[in-house]
């Protein structure tokens, strides 16, 4: 029997994680709420089924359509759902779903309270940057003067991928604290701060299944977050990324294997967490061993983009391996190509953009197979033209034997797509040539 699927989010993460499930021979039909212009050609998209902030209603009306659309499976793609305990609550309703994909609330602390997952690592040793942890504004001042050393100021709750500051000087850090913890432009993410030492390196975004018992990482990604070629301009939600990194050796993974994820499980178990669903471990490879920046509770964005891409195996079957915890009998691996994400930016981004400009070229990039267009921020006008509807627009994927193949063709990719103002970076991967 075909199971009908039900995924949470917008983004290019459910563009997609929609498109790998649809090759799977047990997925009957897809629903995305709300979707964006790609994943209209998927399946439906539905824009009456709203999925935060969490409340009963919320809750209640997804399981209504869970009913009414005979739906087995509910994809939770954004942390913010997570985080407020989404899964728990469709978990316990009437008509839950059979799987329910992420993680319950305590799971998802691990992403949305960093003070918590700071103390979880600490009770069990596992790398990561020292950090104090303070409620109060004065003595987070007092603690910043009396450092000399480079720091990062962390809001400790969720803040939309913002809310970690990188200060040059004590002013710099002191002026980010009053923000967050007296102007409260986070709001109650930024009750607690956490000041850690800044740590040196390069970062690896490492993306793993996790079935309450085992943990399977996938390969090892790189993401680009700066706005401009050569890793310069502001910070944006992501440019791009390329996987498998090779800065990822062998070594230094059995190594992230047995200090990292291995006591990370535990660490969970300890504390009463069966985590089921994507933990995604932000690292740093500094000089002193792989630490860990940050946990996610979800797949990566755009990281699932260029990872699903070369994925071998039904990701449906990883999923519902995930929530049943099976994941040790289930086959799945990454075909031995490079594949690299580009994102496809609207003018301004990530400051003020336009929206609703047309969008052309998408079939003729996709003329190449080792090309997939995931849609990021993109809608249908009314006539079906898919237009322009937010920052990051698309995201331009594509293998290669090697690296410089995969970029090659996904920047050529990009060139054969039009929208008034629209950039991309055409270096993604260039720490790795
Ligand atoms: P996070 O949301 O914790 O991943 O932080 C966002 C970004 O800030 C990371 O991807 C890193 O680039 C940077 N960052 C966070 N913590 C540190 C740290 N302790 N040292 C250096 N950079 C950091
Ligand atoms: N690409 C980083 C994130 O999804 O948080």
């Amino acid at each position: 029997m075909a199971h009908n699927i039900l995924i949470l989010g917008s983004g290019g993460r459910e563009h997609a994680i929609g498109w790998k499930l649809k090759q799977s021979k047990q997925v009957g039909k897809l629903f995305f709420a709300p979707g964006n212009g790609g994943t209209a050609a998927l399946g439906t998209n539905v824009s009456t089924l709203p999925y935060e902030p969490v409340t009963t209603k919320v809750a209640d009306d997804i399981l209504r359509f869970v009913r009414d659309n005979k739906i087995d499976m509910v994809i939770i793609g954004p942390e913010d759902p997570l985080s407020e305990g989404l899964a728990d609550r469709l978990a316990a309703g009437p008509n839950a779903p059979k799987w329910i994909f992420g993680p319950t609330k305590n799971g998802a602390q691990l992403e949305g309270d960093k003070a918590f997952s700071k103390e979880l690592m600490r009770s069990c040793k596992i790398p990561t940057a020292d950090a104090r942890i303070f409620s109060n504004y004065e003595q987070a001042v007092e603690y910043v003067k009396s450092r000399e050393t480079p720091l990062v100021i962390k809001a400790s709750g969720l803040c939309k991928g913002k809310g970690v500051v990188l200060p040059d000087s004590q002013e710099e850090a002191i002026a980010a604290l009053s923000d967050i913890m007296r102007k409260k432009i986070y709001g109650e993410a930024g009750h607690k701060v956490l000041i850690e030492e800044r740590l040196v390196g390069q970062e690896v975004s490492l993306l793993c299944f996790v079935d309450g018992q085992n943990i399977f990482p996938m390969e090892g990604a790189q993401d680009h977050k700066r706005a401009f070629e050569g890793d310069k301009g502001p910070n944006t939600g992501g440019m791009g990324v390329y996987a498998p990194t090779p800065v990822l050796t062998d070594a230094i993974m059995s190594q992230v294997e047995r200090e990292i994820l291995i006591p990370s499980l535990d660490a969970m178990r300890r504390h009463g967490i069966t985590f089921k669903g994507i933990l995604f471990v932000g690292l740093m490879l500094t000089a002193g061993g792989p630490k860990v920046l940050e946990y996610n509770c979800r797949f990566g964005d755009p990281e699932t983009q260029t990872l699903l891409l070369k994925m071998k195996g039904d990701l449906f079957a990883a999923m519902v391996a995930c929530c049943e915890g099976t994941l040790d009998k289930v086959d799945f691996g990454f075909e031995s190509k490079v594949s690299v994400c580009v994102v496809m930016a609207s003018g301004g981004y990530p400051g003020a953009y336009k929206k609703g400009l047309p969008i052309t070229g998408i079939d003729e990039a996709e003329s190449d197979p080792a090309v997939r267009v995931f849609h990021a921020g993109t809608t249908r006008a009314k006539d079906g033209t898919v237009v322009t509807a937010g920052g990051r627009v698309l995201n331009v994927c594509a293998t290669g034997t090697t690296l410089k193949e995969a970029r090659e063709k996904a920047n050529a990719a990009c060139a054969k797509i039009r929208f008034e103002g629209g950039f991309f970076r055409r270096d993604i991967g260039w720490r790795a040539g």
